[in-house]
């Protein structure tokens, strides 16, 4: 496992959603134990950004938008309150952004890039706040 790879997943830990309430310590436990199918497609999201943003930095930039990410609008979350209006509308801008960097011309490929990544991070501001100093590490500067 890469240096980077143990990095991400112990920021996961720390910086885990924390809009459950408390829980008695048995409960939490399971909780923890089950990654919601919204969390684990979260995490091949973050995967995958990390790899084209090295390959938009390399200059080798050669792939198509995952279809995968469309299942943002079905996947089942840790609190399924929380897909609402807002949410829909943050996933609609999200996946518009995602798939105009696979449209986008490479001059722009960056621009387009860092604004799918703030698409990400607007939603995760309303919805989800813990995990979004580790979606800032995907911005390219
Ligand atoms: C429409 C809102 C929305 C968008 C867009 C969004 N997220 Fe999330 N994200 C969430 C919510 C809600 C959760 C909590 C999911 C759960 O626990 O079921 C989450 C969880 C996560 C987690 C933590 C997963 C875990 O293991 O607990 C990471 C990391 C993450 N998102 C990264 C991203 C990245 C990277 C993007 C863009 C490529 C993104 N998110 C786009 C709402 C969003």
């Amino acid at each position: 496992m890469r240096f980077n790879n143990i990095l991400f997943l112990l920021a996961l830990v720390v910086f885990g959603c924390k809009n459950q309430p408390e829980e008695p310590i048995e409960k939490k436990e399971l909780v923890m134990a089950e990654t919601s199918e919204m969390a684990q497609l979260m995490n091949e999201m973050y995967a995958y950004n990390e790899s084209i943003k090295q390959q938009i930095i390399n200059g080798k930039f050669n792939n198509s938008f995952p279809e995968k990410f469309k299942n943002i609008h079905s996947a089942v979350l840790t609190s399924p309150s929380d897909r609402d209006a807002n949410f829909e509308s943050f996933s609609k801008l999200f996946l518009e952004a995602q798939k105009a960097v696979f449209e986008s011309p490479s001059e722009n490929l960056t621009t387009n890039y860092n604004a799918a990544i703030n698409a990400c991070i607007s939603c995760h501001e309303v919805k989800c706040v813990g995990p979004i100093p580790i979606i800032k590490k995907l911005l390219i500067k």
